[in-house]
């Protein structure tokens, strides 16, 4: 039955497609509980560092920050150094907020 073979490796081949785009290292992580963590300790430092609204410290260039990786390391390095006292999901909202917001990676 080759057009069967043909729709299962089709359907395989989806679903392996959705399985890889739920690996994302944000996968779960909700970017406005993110916000709301990110608005209270974050910003005055970076203010301090960049002046407005603090944000540009997230779009200069050249960017240190390369993949959601080091984006989620920089904001745990980041909310200890805040002393923030975050659990490791707190920062995945953080980082998801940042990512949606500033990085947009895949
Ligand atoms: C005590 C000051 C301070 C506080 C508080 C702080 N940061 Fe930072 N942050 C920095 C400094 C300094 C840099 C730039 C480091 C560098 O240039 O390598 C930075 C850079 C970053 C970057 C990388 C920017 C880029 O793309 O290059 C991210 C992301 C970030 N901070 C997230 C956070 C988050 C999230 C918080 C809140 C938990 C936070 N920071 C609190 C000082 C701070």
């Amino acid at each position: 039955m080759p057009v069967q073979r043909t729709m299962l490796l089709a359907v395989l081949i989806a679903a392996a497609h959705v399985a890889a785009a739920q690996a994302s290292p944000f996968d779960g992580a909700d970017p406005k509980t993110g916000k709301g963590l990110h608005d209270g300790p974050c910003v005055a430092c970076h203010v301090r560092l960049v002046g407005g609204d603090g944000s540009k410290i997230y779009t200069r260039q050249p960017r240190l920050i390369n993949s959601p990786q080091a984006l989620l390391q920089r904001v745990s390095f980041c909310s200890t150094q805040a002393g923030a006292g975050w659990f490791p999901e707190d920062e995945r909202h953080v980082a998801a907020y940042l990512n949606q917001q500033y990085y947009k990676f895949k």
